[in-house]
């Protein structure tokens, strides 16, 4: 029976995976997928609870899982905890734990929501694409210097390095992600100035040869950062460095609109982790009245991405479309002429259509 380890968290993080796990309930009774669950604290609730963000009986649980789904942790009641303590360092210590090389953000905009996005209505429709960005390498994990004199005046000075097994191992994810879509992938380097960039090229353009079907180009990071704003549609999956891939991924979710909508994964060598990508909006916890819905497309990925489960990962995307498509619409949502729905009534409507 796969196990999912469920990690609410704090803020609006239990209101958001109650309505995932309904909905994976939903899908298990048509999929039979059999599913388990186990809940475990972090962020600031564990702090309260054990004195520490992240507890070793969560770590141990999550190891020990077939996948992770994590709600959003922080909030201002910790805001006074020492710094190694805070909520927001759970996630940070999972990562490092967990081994998760990988994330995974896809930015899908449902042709009920084209309206939400800051661009016009000709370029947001039929978005549909997912960065993949290393998440343990480069230059957040180099060498550094904070300050040091040289020629008589202080610098800092941050190092970028990567090497080939790193690269090799994120684009053969990047393939295998685009095998599961419509088979295009960019590479995205600076190649033409940075030698990091120039082994990644190479080492992308020699591991994608293992995968005919998937059809690969590579793309500066300056024109891609163009090319999201003025034709995000023509990308399918994009790959790309741990710095790189941080900047394009919230420009992507910008271009989405609609903060509640968007899920994530980060993808481990044995566990992965599934999240929304939003935080855990304390000016709204505990009114019920938060969008689930980025909890519910990231179980979806859970299920595509740890169970190998398409067919119910599809239903659920699906049945949020539809939701959509009917008109409902969270408060973060409304508008005049939609049906309000709160975070229980549309994972209701959500469930109903699996
Ligand atoms: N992965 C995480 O757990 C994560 C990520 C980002 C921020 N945080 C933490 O969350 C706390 C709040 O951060 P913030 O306010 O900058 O960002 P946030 O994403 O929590 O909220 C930003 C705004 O978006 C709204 N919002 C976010 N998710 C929503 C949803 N599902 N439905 C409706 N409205 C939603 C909030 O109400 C708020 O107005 C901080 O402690 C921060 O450190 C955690």
């Amino acid at each position: 029976m796969p196990k999912i380890v469920v990690i609410p968290g704090d803020g609006i993080g239990k209101e958001i995976t109650d309505a995932a796990v309904r909905v994976l309930q939903a899908a298990d009774k048509k999929f039979a997928l059999n599913l388990e669950y186990e809940y475990h604290d972090a962020g600031g609730t564990a702090y309260d609870k054990f004195g520490t963000p992240l507890p070793e009986e969560t770590v141990a649980a999550c190891k020990a899982s077939d996948g992770v789904l994590f709600g959003a942790v922080g909030g201002d009641k910790w805001d006074n905890v020492e710094p190694a303590l805070r909520p927001e360092k759970a996630i940070l210590g999972l990562r490092k734990q967990l081994g998760l090389y990988a994330n995974l953000r896809p930015v899908k905009i449902a042709d009920a929501l084209v309206e939400y996005s800051p661009l016009k209505p000709e370029l947001a429709r039929g978005v549909d694409l997912v960065i993949v960005r290393e998440l343990v390498g480069g230059i957040y994990f180099g060498e550094r210097c904070e300050s040091e004199q040289h020629n008589g005046v202080e610098r800092a000075w941050d190092l970028e390095n990567y090497s080939v097994p790193e690269v090799e191992r994120i684009v053969r994810l990047a393939c295998e992600t685009a095998k599961l879509r419509r088979g295009k992938l960019t590479s995205v380097d600076k190649a033409n100035v940075l030698a990091t960039s120039r082994l990644w090229r190479r080492t992308a353009a020699e591991a994608a040869k293992a995968y005919p079907e998937v059809e690969m180009k590579n793309l500066y990071v300056d024109n891609c950062a163009m090319q999201l704003a003025i034709n995000p549609a023509q990308f399918d999956v994009i790959v790309t460095g741990n710095l790189f891939g941080d900047i394009l991924s919230d420009e992507a979710a910008v271009v989405g609109g609609s903060i509640g909508m968007l899920p994530s994964a980060s993808i481990g060598t044995s566990t992965s982790l599934y999240e929304p990508i939003h935080g855990s909006a304390p000016d709204i916890a505990g009114q019920g009245i938060a969008n689930p819905m980025g909890t519910i497309l990231s179980a979806a990925m859970l299920l595509r991405y740890s169970l190998h489960e398409e067919e119910a990962a599809l239903a659920i995307e699906q049945a949020v479309d539809k939701a959509l498509a009917e008109g409902y619409r969270t408060p973060d949502l409304w508008k005049e002429g939609f049906k309000k729905a709160n975070t229980a009534e549309i994972t209701h409507v959500i469930v109903e259509r699996i």
